[in-house]
């Protein structure tokens, strides 16, 4: 089976959106555009250089988008550090994908953890699976798995990079290159916002970057295991994503405006 490809009953079914034709017109456009990508991060590098550190960190998912942000700050020794949230309830695929990383890009990983003792109350008060049960409970769920480690990771930085992009959702419409983060209180840097799904998959075929096994399966966005699933050809990107709740207000409270 070639990569790009899953199997269902038998029948061989490929994703087209993860291996896009390489026309020398997207070859250029996704050259430049990873061009433009590493200027901008260079020199926020020494925009927010304090004495010998760089005060400057980036989120990595290991979604589609953030793996090729890892490719062009690993591969260019870009002195940010990379930080990645483990929620518990992460796919097997996103673990198996966080191995790979480790193996290519020869770098170990900062993955910072949801206070225990939070989750443990929770899950006895509420349930296991509780964020199904209501709006409430799901945003409580994230706070405790996503928002609040997330603070933890971004406590004396003074700027962060996401891999958000404005095509991925009308909660992010007017997503700029560059915003002041109100919530978070720094600098944030969202270098792909203007790139297509296309160029994002062109980038990845390119340079061989590893990704997820799950992108091949029809999951264009991914999350937590339970909070995610496939979507069908022509659906919205993160249609997948908490599926049950209403597309204007599915944002898990990592990137919600003040
Ligand atoms: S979100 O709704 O989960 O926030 P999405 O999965 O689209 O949205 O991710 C948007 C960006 O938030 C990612 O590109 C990444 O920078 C950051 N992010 C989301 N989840 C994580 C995570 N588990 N670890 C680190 N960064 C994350
Ligand atoms: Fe909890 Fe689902 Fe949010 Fe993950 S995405 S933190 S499982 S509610």
């Amino acid at each position: 089976m070639m990569s790009g490809e899953v199997s269902f009953l038998k029948t061989t079914v490929s994703n087209p959106a993860t291996s896009p034709s390489l026309t020398d017109a997207l070859v250029t456009t996704v050259s430049t555009k990873a061009s433009a990508v590493l200027a901008l991060l260079k020199n926020a590098t020494v925009e927010f250089k304090s004495g010998e550190l760089v005060n400057m960190s980036f989120a990595n998912s290991f979604g589609a988008e953030d793996m090729v942000l890892t490719d062009i700050i690993l591969k260019n020794k870009l002195p940010i550090e990379i930080f990645s949230l483990d929620t518990g309830r992460l796919p097997t695929e996103t673990y198996d994908l966080m191995a790979q990383t480790e193996a290519h890009y020869n770098t170990k990983l900062n993955v910072y953890f949801p206070q225990a003792s939070t989750v443990e109350f929770y899950v006895k008060n509420h349930g296991i699976n509780a964020f199904y049960e209501s709006i409430a409970l799901r945003k409580d769920c994230c706070h405790m798995r996503k928002v609040e480690p997330l603070q933890r990771a971004l406590k004396g930085k003074a700027a962060w990079v996401t891999g958000m992009r404005t095509a991925q959702a009308t909660t992010r419409s007017s997503l700029p290159v560059r915003e002041f983060d109100e919530g978070n209180q720094l600098e944030k840097f969202n270098p792909l916002s203007d790139w297509t799904e296309q160029e994002v998959w062109a980038y990845i075929r390119l340079h061989q970057v590893p990704y997820s096994a799950l992108h091949d399966q029809f999951y264009p966005s991914i999350g937590c295991a339970p909070c995610t699933r496939a979507v069908a050809m022509g659906e919205d990107v993160r249609a997948g994503r908490w599926w049950w709740e209403d597309p204007t207000s599915k944002e898990c409270g990592l990137h919600v405006k003040k």
